[in-house]
């Protein structure tokens, strides 16, 4: 397999057609945020699973994407995104298109939780844009909006907010977007990668 120096593991088994799951990765993020715990792999040599979105590829190296350990972590942390995620598939903008349940299939999960009670409080949907709405109760804080908002768009209307279960993205203030400095322009919507940040018909 070639890859260009000092690219991310993750990317350069993507473009393979090997599937690693993954939520926050954006290939654009020179740093990345490694925070959904779900593209663990385990190298040779190396004594634990590591992210794959985090490490650069290498001359000679050897890695497992399927082991025991592998397995285990990404099926917790699969269910702990679960646990705070409004599953209503039938009901979600991005149903059949959802990172989620790509994932599921993949690794061949349930999209239900078995093991954890739910944590999801009924958070309202923030439909005062025009153009789309944001349902925090789909959201994984994946961040991937935050930071096209940031790094991309450039506006900055939204980030993280908050700590532990109530940990939320939100404007400024936590305004509806409508009143915050949203542009509109829509890149955040693009890059969710399930159905928190959806478009509206037309
Ligand atoms: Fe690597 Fe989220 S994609 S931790």
């Amino acid at each position: 397999m070639r890859a260009p120096e000092g690219e991310k593991l993750l990317w350069v088994a993507l473009d393979n057609g090997i599937y690693i799951p993954h939520l926050c990765g954006l290939r654009e993020a020179e740093r990345p945020a490694a925070s959904c715990r779900l593209c663990f792999v385990e190298v040779e040599g190396l004594p634990n699973p590591v992210t794959a979105c985090t490490l650069p590829v290498s001359e000679g190296m050897l890695v497992h994407t399927r082991t025991p350990r592998v397995d285990r972590l990404v099926r917790t942390g699969f269910e702990l995104l679960l646990s705070n995620h409004r599953l209503r598939c039938g009901k979600c903008e991005k149903n059949k298109n959802c990172e989620l349940q790509k994932i599921a299939r993949e690794r061949g999960l349930k999209l239900r939780l078995s093991r954890l009670r739910p944590l999801i409080s009924e958070v309202p949907v923030d439909e005062s844009p025009k153009t789309f709405k944001y349902d925090p109760g789909r959201c994984v804080l994946c961040g991937r909006c935050v930071w096209v908002d940031h790094h991309q768009a450039k506006v900055g209307a939204i980030g993280f907010i908050r700590r532990g279960i109530s940990r939320k993205i939100a404007a400024f203030g936590d305004v509806p977007l409508a009143e915050s400095r949203c542009t509109e322009c829509g890149e955040c919507v693009k890059v969710c990668p399930v159905g928190a940040l959806a478009f509206k018909e037309k």
